[in-house]
């Protein structure tokens, strides 16, 4: 059972806290100390944990604000609530120096005090949550401090960007180009399927920028009226049209110093288009209804899952806002384009989900690997974690992930003929060295083109050394063009 909180009272008029005293007590099973001066608050604060403090003062004294103002830097965690006596003569910047939760006055309503205690508790409690959880949020390799992440079975040479894992040769291009693109302040533009971990890759850039220590707010821009989304991002004036009853910041100037990302961003109409490119030009902000234009630092990340490229080309999308937006450009590539990350991806979901579940999953079967790399997943990462989360579930406290849990329409995919697997090669030819040079053709010419011809990491791939392999480019007349 939860220890009981504890309240410590500092003052010097007992009786005026007796009743108050008695609620805390016997309605909120507080454990309630009364002492009488600052240094015994102090040792009673040394000595066991105390969750939180009130102190009173007489119309003459200001000694209980000021323990509440030093115990500020002293012991911050502990919630501080003031009772004066007097409202004249109390100065609001001293109590904001306290930073105290509430301040009442007197005669104490013990009813009003014992509210107030609650909810201070309550409050402090989700602050904790919140820090814990936005740490969470934020942590990258090197602040870690969650053990449960340290029990992950991950493999050695998985790699991490914030929370994408990944290590497929494709993911880790991807994430350098965002490790490069955090800090400056381009505009960026992120394409990919739905589900491979666009937003992941939003919040690890918001992260690695200058502008972490500020807002990284998002709106999604499919199925949005361009009233709705001008408000939503540009704010509006009260009465500026029907329904709007008070005036609304707007997302770009409430993350101001900090990021937007715009999902879903091919959505927009093309007047809607217009005013961001306005924006994005001169970063300038003018709320529905009003005539006065702000300016705000903001920087944007959009996102789409249809390829704007071709949107421009069919005339649904500007091209100079297009341009705007890819300062630089990043594709995150499907799920079954980059088998490799199916492995280290299942199991940090397993690990991720037996922790949440309070399970212990043992390992995966390598049947299980087998199957989920046959797998087409249109839904990438996400169709990836649905289907580890229910596998999860569903297992054994104690065992192996296996086949038995796994969805009907994961186990019924037909193995995947994968080219880089050495299968789906047609050989050409007659006699056997023109069978094996045809075959040779097309593992070199494959590799290049999933290196997007990068020599030496094809080379690396194929194990040749960069002579070797150009010579093979050579002899087999392949070139970029012919893809
Ligand atoms: N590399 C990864 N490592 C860990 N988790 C991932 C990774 N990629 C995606 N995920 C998880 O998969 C889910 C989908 O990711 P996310 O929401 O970022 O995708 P998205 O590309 O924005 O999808 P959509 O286009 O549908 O909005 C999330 O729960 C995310 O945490
Ligand atoms: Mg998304």
């Amino acid at each position: 059972m939860e220890a009981p909180k504890t309240v410590v009272i500092l003052t010097r008029h007992d009786k005026d806290w007796a009743s108050a005293s008695d609620v805390l007590l016997e309605v909120y099973a507080y454990r309630v100390i009364l002492v009488s001066s600052a240094k015994e608050a102090l040792k009673t604060m040394t000595s066991i944990q105390v969750d939180l403090v009130v102190t009173d003062d007489d119309r003459f004294t200001t000694d209980g604000l000021d323990f509440l103002t030093e115990m500020r830097v002293s012991h911050p965690d502990i919630v501080r609530v003031y009772v004066a006596s007097h409202s004249e003569g109390l100065s609001s910047k001293a109590l904001s120096n306290a930073a105290i939760y509430q301040f009442l006055l007197k005669p104490i309503n013990e009813i009003q005090l014992g509210l107030v205690v609650e909810r201070a508790l309550e409050t402090r409690e989700l602050a904790r949550r919140h820090r814990l959880l936005s740490r969470e949020f934020k942590i990258s390799g090197d602040t870690l401090d969650f053990n449960e992440r340290k029990s992950t079975i991950f493999r050695p040479e998985s790699q991490r960007f914030e929370k994408l894992v990944h290590v497929s040769e494709q993911m880790v291009e991807v994430c350098d180009l965002a490790r490069q693109a955090a800090p400056t302040d381009l505009p960026i533009l992120i394409q990919g399927e739905t589900g491979t971990g666009k937003e992941l890759l939003v919040r690890a850039i918001h992260y690695n920028s200058l502008r972490r220590a500020s807002p990284l707010m998002v709106q999604n821009c499919g199925g949005m009226s361009d009233e709705i989304l001008q408000s939503e991002l540009f704010g509006h004036k009260r009465g500026a049209f029907t329904g709007a009853i008070s005036d609304r910041l707007g997302l770009f100037r409430a993350a101001d110093g900090g990021t937007v990302f715009l999902d879903e961003i091919s959505e927009v109409s093309p007047s809607f288009q217009v005013s961001l490119l306005r924006f994005l030009q001169e970063g300038e902000v003018k709320p529905l209804g009003s005539d006065k234009v702000l300016h705000c630092n903001v920087r944007i990340v959009a996102a789409s899952n249809r390829p704007l490229k071709g949107l421009v080309a069919r005339g649904l999308f500007r091209q100079d806002l297009y341009f705007r937006l890819k300062g630089f450009e990043l594709e995150v590539p499907p799920l079954r384009e980059r088998p490799n990350d199916i492995a280290p991806l299942t199991e940090f979901f397993a690990a991720k989900h037996a922790d949440a579940m309070g399970k212990k999953i043992l390992g995966i079967s390598a049947n299980v690997l087998e199957k989920l790399n046959n797998g087409d997943f249109p839904g990438n990462v996400r169709e990836l974690e649905n289907e580890i989360r229910r596998m999860v579930a569903l297992a054994k406290d104690g065992e192996y992930l296996t086949t038995r849990d796994m969805s009907a329409a994961l186990l019924a995919a037909a193995p995947r003929i994968r080219p880089e697997q050495g299968r789906g090669f047609l050989p050409e030819g007659v006699t056997l060295k023109d069978q094996v040079e045809s075959l040779e053709k097309q593992i070199v010419s494959l590799a290049l083109k999933r290196h997007r011809w990068n020599q030496s990491r094809t080379a690396g791939e194929l194990g040749l050394s960069r002579v070797g392999l150009a010579n093979k480019i050579k002899r087999y007349a392949l070139d970029e063009s012919s893809g």
